[in-house]
């Protein structure tokens, strides 16, 4: 089922089956990552200037923010001429059965050749750990794992942004094999060009979002599934990625410093924030939610 108006909901959010959280990080290393092309608006003017030893202080330090919060971090080492890689919320959707019976993740298709050989790394990743791997048809060109598909916390429930980087014909076939529903949003500022930019899950009745990269009627489904949004400030969300954060447990949210507004909002509905700094990979139109996957 695949749902991309209020009018078309025949479910109540609470009757779908739990799902656990993730309690397991998977990071990688920035060994080569740099901008060197422009693939997103936020690359723009960014070619050459990421300073390295920042980046790895920074990926360090995001990494050990996780362990504090008690979660487990895996590594992959990233890969000569895969500047991207460190993103590596988008290569897999992974996912775990209702019954807890079976693990995997559904393989992306990226949308920039750039980025394409990175898949395999992370296939290879995920199938050393046990996971099934599922491919999409060959008809399906685009679809970025995480940075578009995102789990409701707490249900078996998938959110999908297309309209940049994955097309919704993707949603078909993940609601199919995974009999779950997906709800699209579409998104069409080149800024926000995946959901993770404009979106940030916090728990079952609450989220984050910049509500000027959604359409009224992704705005409408935002709210009959939330209970309670923050709405974070559009210099935020487009600068410093607000609503890039990540809230692993329920309560920590890992939030870009600077970011005020957001982090008094997040405060104020009694959530932690946790800032770290990631402006070397806003130059890639990137920041916390995009650099480390989430597995079970
Ligand atoms: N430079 C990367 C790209 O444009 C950044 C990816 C950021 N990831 C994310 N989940 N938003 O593909």
């Amino acid at each position: 089922m695949v749902i991309s108006s209020v009018e078309e909901i025949s479910f109540d959010l609470h009757s779908l089956a739990p799902l656990p959280r993730p309690q397991r990080v998977l990071m990688t290393t920035p060994d080569y990552f740099a901008v060197e092309y422009v693939i997103n608006p936020h690359m723009k003017g960014n070619i050459g200037t990421v300073d390295q030893p920042a980046a790895f202080d920074q990926w360090d330090r995001l990494a050990d923010a996780y362990r504090t919060l008690g979660l487990e971090v895996h590594t992959i080492r990233g890969a000569e001429g895969l500047l991207d890689m460190v993103f590596c919320a988008n290569q897999t959707l992974p996912f775990i059965t209702p019954d807890l019976s079976r693990r995997g993740v559904v393989l992306s298709r990226m949308h920039a050749p750039q980025r394409m050989d990175e898949v395999t790394w992370y296939e290879q990743f995920f199938s050393s750990i046990g996971y099934d791997a599922v491919s999409l048809p060959e008809a399906i060109d685009d679809f970025e794992g995480m940075g578009d598909a995102i789990w409701h916390p707490g249900r078996y429930m998938l959110w999908g942004g297309h309209g940049f980087r994955t097309e919704p014909s993707a949603y078909q076939f993940i609601s199919e094999v995974l009999d779950v529903p997906v709800v699209l949003l579409s998104l069409d500022d080149p800024e926000f060009y995946h959901l993770d930019t404009c979106l940030c899950v916090l728990n079952e009745s609450d989220a984050m979002i910049y509500p000027g990269a959604f359409s009224s009627s992704g705005r409408r489904l935002l709210n009959h599934f939330f209970d309670r949004l923050i709405e974070v400030p559009e210099a935020e969300a487009r600068n410093l990625f607000a609503a890039n954060a990540h809230c692993p447990d329920g309560k920590h949210v890992i939030i870009q410093k600077g970011c005020s507004n957001a982090i008094e909002a997040l405060r104020a509905f009694d959530y932690v924030p946790v800032e770290v700094e990631t402006s070397e990979y806003l130059k890639s139109g990137g920041s916390v939610y995009c650099m480390k996957q989430m597995f079970w």
